[in-house]
């Protein structure tokens, strides 16, 4: 069996999250591609397979705005890699409309927030035993849109005042927030929690979201999930917000104590009032 440290990589079919992936293969880890498509995951598998020879590379397609999806996809995940040492919670949308998933969920903050929520928590357990020497890390891909953004705790679905922008910031907030949340709720010798702002990179979200403007390049979008999973010993302490690979205080927002437990219980309770068989997450 393979000694390689293994990594899932959320949205690793495009833009960001697939320069990360092909940098962590590259550099020897196992990694986990995901996306939504199986086409696309299949398609990126066979190309950075062919580009790299000698790496280890699987995939796994799963919709992250459908609970019941993101928990058949942990389950897959679980029964085939018996360690995980990393998760990236990377995939993001920036929506020109508002929608409900099947779970009732404004899209946005389900696949940005709530899928990678409800994903960490199940497999929360198998990256804490996985600790080997150094923890295990978990790392959102948040933005420097979350300074923007408010967790609309009593409309979290936005139905009053929805707009792209607010749904996408009001989500990048929440990855901080998780990230902080995680910190603060295991132990650093065998978790640690991150988040970061890739900086302006040239991708299809950002020509969604922004309109035709010119953004960097997809690898220094990668450099800081790259760095953070790959590192053999973690340095900063669990719950720092990296801004372009600098640790940065995050917004005011995100440090409030209580917002952050009040949107961590309504995370939870959106994971498992949805599915009533479910009473935990
Ligand atoms: N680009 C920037 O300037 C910038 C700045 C700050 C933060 N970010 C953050 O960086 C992250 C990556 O974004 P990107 O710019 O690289 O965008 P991207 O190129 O559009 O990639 C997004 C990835 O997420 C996947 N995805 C979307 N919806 C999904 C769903 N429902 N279920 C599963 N996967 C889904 C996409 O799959 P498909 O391939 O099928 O579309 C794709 O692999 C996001 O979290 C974004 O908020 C980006």
């Amino acid at each position: 069996m393979s000694d390689r440290r293994v990594v899932l990589v959320t949205g690793s079919t495009d833009g960001i999250g697939r320069a990360t992936a092909r940098a962590l293969a590259a550099g020897g880890m196992k990694v986990i591609l995901h996306g939504r498509s199986k086409p696309k995951v299949d398609a990126v598998l066979a190309r950075l397979t062919e580009e790299l020879p000698g790496a280890e590379i699987e995939g796994v397609s799963f919709d992250l705005g459908s609970q019941t999806a993101v928990r058949r996809g942990a389950e897959q995940i679980l029964a085939r890699v018996p360690a995980l040492h990393a998760l990236v919670n990377n995939a993001g949308i920036f929506a020109d409309e508002r929608t409900l998933t099947e779970d009732g969920i404004e899209l946005t903050f389900a696949v940005s927030h709530i899928g990678h929520f409800l994903l960490t928590e199940l497999l929360a357990p198998r990256l804490e035993a996985s600790a080997d020497g150094s923890p295990s890390r978990v790392i959102n891909v948040s933005s420097i849109a979350h300074t923007r953004g408010r967790i609309h705790l009593d409309d979290l679905t936005l139905s009053a005042g929805w707009t792209g922008y607010a749904a996408y910031a009001q989500a990048k907030l929440a990855n901080v927030m998780h990230a902080l949340e995680l910190a603060k709720r295991h132990d650093p010798a065998k978790l640690v929690a991150y988040s970061l702002h890739p900086g302006v990179i040239g991708t299809k979200l950002l020509r969604q979201g922004f309109g035709p403007i010119q953004g960097g390049p997809v690898d220094a979008g990668a450099r800081t999930p790259v760095r953070l999973a790959a590192a053999e010993t973690v340095d900063d302490p669990s719950g720092t917000y990296f801004s372009e690979g600098t640790a940065t205080q995050p917004a005011a927002a995100a440090r409030d104590l209580d917002v952050r437990s009040a949107l961590w219980d309504a995370s939870l309770r959106l994971c498992s009032t949805t599915n009533p068989k479910r009473s935990q997450v």
